[in-house]
């Protein structure tokens, strides 16, 4: 018996030292030290004009859903105070103290929003840039409208300060890509944009990033989140009335009653803002998916 208990414990030691020595090599590097050099195509910008302003206050705030990240006045917020995960603070985006706003130009925006680098080409981690990618000139350049009025506010710099384990877990791929910038083509012809809006909405809303290919099912990121479900024109979704899906973006309220948790899907603060004939153009579009050839 004191044979087996040894042996199980030597392996168990082999196992905590084979794991240690994996945590310090992959750990040892931060995933954001990507740097990447991309030559950003400016798109025009109508600065000041009121209307563009509107538009891209709209596509900020219910489509690409910046405010669930970076606060509902982009002044940047704290995602993450965990002693385990490690202290991220996303940047403020305003002209205030400590704001991106104050030097960046409209070709900055384009390249942190379309490719997810700063200034410098290092490759931001965890912003869905891969979505953002496909946004189209107009709405780019009305999103840039917005962003260069907004009001300046104070806050305390970007921190995203990871531990070794943390590092580690995302270096490893375990929790998915989360530096998107890192799996990007910078270089290759702008994609296409689809010919259905819903379609776009739902690749620049970053539905898959959950809901898998095609919106047949997957899995997010969060830890603890549960699989996205399928929501194809065959999923439990083609039952449903316009209203039933409109009650899931914009308070997460499933049929059932159930609300689902802001950390796993981002209606608060994000789809919520959608507009109902956006809204009903994406279910019209969900539901004319059918199974297996949706969009990958
Ligand atoms: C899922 C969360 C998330 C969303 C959504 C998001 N961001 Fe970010 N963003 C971040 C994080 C985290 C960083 C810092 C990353 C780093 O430094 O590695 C960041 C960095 C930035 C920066 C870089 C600032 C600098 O230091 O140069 C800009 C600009 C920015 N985001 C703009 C936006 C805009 C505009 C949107 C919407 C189109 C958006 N973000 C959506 C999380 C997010
Ligand atoms: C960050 C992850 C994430 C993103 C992005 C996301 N979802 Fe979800 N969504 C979820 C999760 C997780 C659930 C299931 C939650 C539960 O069961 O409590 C869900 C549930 C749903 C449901 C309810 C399905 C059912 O059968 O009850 C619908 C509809 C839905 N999402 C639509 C969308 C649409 C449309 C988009 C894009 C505009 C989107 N989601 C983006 C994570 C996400």
């Amino acid at each position: 018996m004191t044979k087996v208990l040894r042996l199980v414990g030597a392996a168990v030691l082999v196992l905590l030292l084979v794991l240690i020595t994996a945590i310090g090599i992959l750990g040892s590097r931060s995933p954001r030290e990507q740097y990447f050099e991309v030559a950003v195509e400016a798109v025009p910008v109508s600065s000041g004009d009121p209307a563009a302003i509107e538009r891209g206050r709209y596509f900020v705030h219910a489509i690409a859903v910046c405010g669930v990240c970076h606060g509902l006045d982009l002044a940047g917020q704290v995602m993450s105070d965990s002693p385990i995960f490690g202290h991220v603070r996303t940047p403020n985006l305003t002209p205030g103290r400590n704001g991106v706003g104050q030097y960046y130009r409209p070709v900055d925006w384009a390249r942190a929003i379309r490719h997810g680098l700063a200034v410098d080409g290092r490759a931001f981690a965890f912003m869905p840039v891969d979505h953002y990618y496909h946004i189209i000139d107009a709405d780019l350049g009305d999103m840039i409208a917005y962003l260069e009025s907004l009001a300046p506010v104070d806050n305390e710099g970007a921190v995203v300060d990871l531990n070794i384990v943390t590092r580690a877990i995302i270096n490893s791929g375990l929790l998915g890509d989360l530096v998107r910038a890192g799996i990007m083509d910078h270089g290759g012809p702008r994609p296409t944009p689809p010919a259905e809006r819903g379609a776009y909405l739902a690749i620049v809303g970053g539905c898959d990033f959950c809901h898998g290919p095609g919106l047949r099912g997957g899995q997010g990121p969060e830890p603890g989140a549960p699989p996205g479900p399928d929501i194809t024109g065959s999923s439990r979704i083609a039952t449903w009335t316009p209203e039933q899906f409109a009650a899931v973006m914009r308070e997460g309220r499933k049929p059932e009653g159930d609300i689902i948790n802001p950390m796993f899907m981002p209606w608060r603060n994000g789809y919520e803002n959608m507009s109902t004939a956006d809204i009903e153009i994406l279910f019209r579009y969900l539901r004319s998916l059918p199974t297996g050839a949706g969009p990958d």
